[in-house]
């Protein structure tokens, strides 16, 4: 498989999810019409499944190689936070074995994505209908995975081996709305993998922080980091 099974809708999704596999004549057509008319109206209707499917699993094995470097990967049970259309779940699934994944997700496109650091956690890109029928026509199995929407269900209180949340959680939006939660599902050998601008706070939250990415971009600078042992107090 060199490309992921998607149609209109899911490229759409994913193009305001990962802005990099936008092609210049969408970035100038988005910059010309502002992004609220780009969103709403033009994402609807202009994209070219193909190349959209076959730039986001160049990407999504991209970062699979990352992880891969730094993780095992396989007999894991993974907690994915803001996956988007979970590409990179998709890929260690096919590739590493044997992995139950629970993805959190928002089930709703906001009205303008910003694409900033979001105060009030509003922003989101997703459909949750969707992402299910992705990841299915992709070959996941369905008792390999499940769905939690973020604002309307009970999160799962379980132990997990890693917790996975790309270009998500403090990067668009603060860490601590998750602090109580992960008091409660985080153990001893839970790995978190995340990106952030401000790596040296997290020494204060957990006991290990190790940065495994430096990105240098117009907008702001990240890091991704894999840290071990939340502190509880
Ligand atoms: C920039 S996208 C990154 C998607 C994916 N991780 C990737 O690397 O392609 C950020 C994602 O976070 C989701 N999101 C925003 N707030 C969230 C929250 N509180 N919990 C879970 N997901 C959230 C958005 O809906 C969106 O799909």
């Amino acid at each position: 498989m060199q490309h992921f099974n998607l149609d209109r809708k899911i490229a759409r999704l994913i193009l305001l999810q990962r802005t990099e596999i936008t092609s210049p004549f969408l970035k100038r057509l988005r910059k010309f019409f502002g992004r609220y008319i780009f969103t709403s109206f033009l994402s609807r209707f202009l994209f070219f499944n193909t190349s959209i499917s076959r730039r986001y699993y160049d990407l999504m094995f991209k970062e699979y190689n990352l992880l891969n470097l730094h993780l095992d990967l396989s007999n894991k049970k993974i907690l994915s936070i803001g996956s988007g259309m979970c590409g990179l779940e998709l890929l260690i699934n096919s590739n590493s074995k044997n992995n139950f994944f629970t993805i959190i997700e928002k089930n709703y496109v906001s009205k303008k994505v910003k694409y900033g650091w979001d105060p009030m956690n509003n922003e989101a890109y997703n459909n949750n209908d969707l992402l299910k029928s992705f990841l299915i026509d992709n070959h996941m199995k369905e008792k390999n995975f499940e769905i939690f929407d973020f604002d309307k269900d009970k999160l799962p209180v379980k132990n997990y081996d890693y917790i996975i949340s790309l270009y998500s959680l403090d990067y668009h939006y603060d860490f601590s709305i998750y602090m109580e939660y992960f008091k409660s599902i985080f153990t001893d050998k839970t790995k978190m993998v995340f990106d952030t601008i401000r790596p040296e706070y997290f020494k204060k939250i957990f006991e290990e922080v190790k940065i495994i990415q430096s990105e240098q971009k117009s907008i702001h600078s990240s890091k991704r980091i894999i840290c071990n042992k939340l502190i509880l107090d």
